[in-house]
This record gives structure tokens, C-alpha cells and sequence, in this order.
């Protein structure tokens, strides 16, 4: 049987020139290395300076991505670029100035906004555009600017965040494949959002519910709204929550036990939420894959930087089985099961 699989050919990371530690932070905000450690797990982020943009960091990250895939940029189909801070803010879309940055003209191009889950719903684009014959290549980018949203102010949220760009190259696999051998690489996913939870994580001005102007902007009650805002505490409990859903449905429907699977790839927004789950789950901790602590929370942008990561220091092998979990505004959430 021949079938039109999709598999990741190639993994590429960029990371803003600005290094921002701790001790850093706490030279303008109220915190401290210490809090931020054992709340959180995070040691470093990255901010962007300069011309340092989204669409900057994902060219950079997509670059690499193609070099790793070895195919030619023309070779893309599409393009999907996963971003909650778009260089703009209606259009053109940051998908569109990645493959302008790209030189593929014959391309097509589009934001998905999905916050944090913006990547595992990229992965899963990716392969519905694969299987159904559309494209033979797909470049699916996390690219975020946070630092450009995030209210300086607040130290309850503003030391979680960083900036960053991931990037994969989805590519056809039309691999024979025997009844008995398993098929390779992307092989379902679980999309999902409780958007009954929309207001725990929220910019709350600046859309078209609250335009922007140079007279509304006078009347914002709480400077706040024009940043953005979190409900610490119940996005916490959502994600563990959500984390351990997503991960026993992906076992389930791929008929694997909890041994069986090498590795938890989650969004790495904070070291703590990763822990609640892996002891919720009964998975060692060591099978979750975490990088939170060098990064910060790059939101749409943390899984693929953690699946570059994990190419580099040689942790993906051929067979391997692989979940992905991401999960954040919206409330949405969801996750791949990969076979390496
Ligand atoms: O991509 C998804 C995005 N979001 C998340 O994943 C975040 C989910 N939530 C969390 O990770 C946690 O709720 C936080 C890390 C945001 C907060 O941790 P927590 O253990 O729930 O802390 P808390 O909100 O209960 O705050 C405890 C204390 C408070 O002091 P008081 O009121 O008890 O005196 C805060 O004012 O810690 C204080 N605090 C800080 N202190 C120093 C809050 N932020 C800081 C800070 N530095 N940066």
C-alpha cells in the first residue's frame, strides 16, 4: 500500500541577540532569581532589539529548518506561520513576509492563531494539506514576539515570557508501507479549546472590540487592558488539566501504553505545570522533554525550538514514539502523535 504520509525532514531555531537572565529582570522589575526559579523553572530569556521582528526570527528559523530538510525553499507549498504577535496586526500576514523572506513566490502563505497550541494545530494543517494531495512540503513556523505585548509592569506575567522562532519542514513520505511495518511520522492529532475560558489569558484592547485610537487610547481605564493579562492560577490548573486529557486520548487512540512512549514533547511554559502532570500521569518526568529553563515561555514558538533541540543533542531516533501537547489562550489546547 502506498500511502501519502507526512513526516518532519527538518528542524530550524532562532533566538533574539539579547540574552535576559534573571538577575537581569530583576534590575527593573520587583522579583528575584529565586522566585522566578522555584515558581517557574525558567533561568534565561531572549528580547528582541534592534530590527529583531517576528517575521525576522521565523525567516531565520525557517532557513535552517530547509537547510536541515536539504530541499529547495521553491520546494514549499505552504506556509504556515503560528503567531499570537504578527509583525502586523490586521495584515499583511507574517506567513506572507516569511515567504517573501524566502524568495517563494509560487507559495502560498497564512497565520494561524492559536496561541500556544498554535504549533501542534500548524503540525496537524500540515498533514491534512499532505494527505490530501495539496502540497508535498510544508514549512510550519512558531515565531513569537511576546516581549512586544507582555506589560512590563506586571511582574506576575512578565517574567515568564521570551521571544523566539522554531520551524519544521513537513514533507511527503510516500514510503511503501507493509501491513506489518508501521507507518512513519505524523500520525493524528487531537485539536480542542474551551473557549469558555477566553478571558483567563487576554489582550483585552487593540481588536476590533476596542480599536485603538489616538482618542480611545485616553480613556483606558486600567493601562493593563493594553497588555497582555493572565489568570495565573486557572490557566495552571487548565493545563494540567488539559495535558493529561490530551496525552491518554493520543495513547489510547494510538493503542500504546504509557511505557511505550519515548517522548512528552509539551509547551514549555513553566517547569511546575510539566512536573503536576508527569505525577498526575503516572510518566516519569524524565520523559517529558523541557528546555523552559534556557527560554522562557515562547509560546506558539516552544515546541518546535524543543523538537530542534532535542535533533541536536541526538534525542529522536527512528521509531520512536513521540506526543506532542501544546496549550494556552483560547483556552485551547491539543497535541500530534508522531512515530519518528
Ligand atoms: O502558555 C500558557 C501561559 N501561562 C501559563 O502557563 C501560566 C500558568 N500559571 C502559572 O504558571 C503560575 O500560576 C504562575 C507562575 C503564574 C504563578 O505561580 P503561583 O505559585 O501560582 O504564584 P501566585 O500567583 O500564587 O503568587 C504567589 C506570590 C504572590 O505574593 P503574595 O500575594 O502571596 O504576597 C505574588 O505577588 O508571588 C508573588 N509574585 C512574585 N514575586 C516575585 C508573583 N510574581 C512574582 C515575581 N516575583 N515575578
Amino acid at each position: 500500500m502506498t500511502t501519502r504520509s507526512a513526516v518532519i525532514t527538518g528542524l530550524g531555531k532562532a533566538l533574539p541577540r539579547r540574552k535576559v537572565s534573571n538577575d537581569d529582570l530583576s534590575q527593573w522589575v520587583d522579583t528575584s532569581d529565586e522566585w522566578i526559579r522555584s515558581h517557574t523553572g525558567i533561568e534565561n530569556r531572549y528580547l528582541v532589539s534592534g530590527d529583531e521582528s517576528c517575521s525576522s526570527l521565523a525567516i531565520e528559523a525557517s532557513r535552517a529548518a530547509l537547510k536541515n530538510a536539504g530541499i529547495d525553499p521553491e520546494d514549499i507549498g505552504m506556509v504556515v506561520a503560528a503567531t499570537s504577535t504578527p509583525d502586523y496586526k490586521s495584515f499583511p500576514s507574517t506567513a506572507s513576509l516569511i515567504q517573501e523572506g524566502l524568495g517563494i513566490p509560487a507559495a502560498g502563505a497564512f497565520d494561524l492563531a492559536a496561541a500556544c497550541s498554535g504549533f501542534a494545530y500548524g503540525l496537524e494543517t500540515a498533514r491534512s494539506f499532505i494527505n490530501a494531495g495539496s502540497c508535498d512540503h510544508v514549512l510550519v513556523v512558531g515565531a513569537e514576539v511576546l516581549s512586544s505585548i507582555v506589560n512590563w509592569k506586571d511582574r506576575n506575567t512578565c517574567v515568564l515570557f521570551g521571544d523566539g522562532a522554531g520551524a519544521a519542514v513537513v514533507s511527503v513520505s510516500s514510503a511503501s508501507v507493509s501491513s506489518t511495518e508501521e507507518e512513519r511520522g505524523l500520525q493524528f492529532s487531537r485539536m480542542r479549546s474551551e473557549g469558555s475560558g477566553w478571558d483567563a489569558l487576554i489582550v483585552k484592547a487593540g481588536g476590533s472590540r476596542f480599536p485603538l485610537t489616538s482618542e480611545s487610547i485616553e480613556k483606558v481605564e486600567n493601562p493593563g487592558d493594553l497588555y497582555l493579562a493572565m489568570d495565573g492560577r486557572r490557566v495552571y490548573e487548565f493545563a494540567v488539566r488539559v495535558i493529561c486529557e490530551t496525552i491518554t486520548e493520543l495513547m489510547d487512540t494510538a493503542g500504546i501504553s504509557k511505557d511505550e512512549l519515548d517522548w512528552i514533547v509539551p509547551h514549555q511554559a513553566n517547569y511546575r505545570i510539566i512536573q503536576a502532570a508527569s505525577k498526575r500521569l503516572g510518566i516519569p518526568l524524565n520523559r517529558f522533554f523541557m528546555n523552559v529553563q534556557h527560554y522562557g515561555n515562547t509560546s506558539a514558538a516552544t515546541i518546535p525550538m524543543a523538537l530542534h533541540d532535542m535533533s541536536e543533542q541526538n534525542l529522536l531516533k527512528k521509531d520512536q514514539k513521540i506526543i506532542t501537547v501544546g496549550f494556552g489562550g483560547g483556552l485551547s489546547y491539543g497535541g500530534n502523535y508522531i512515530v519518528w
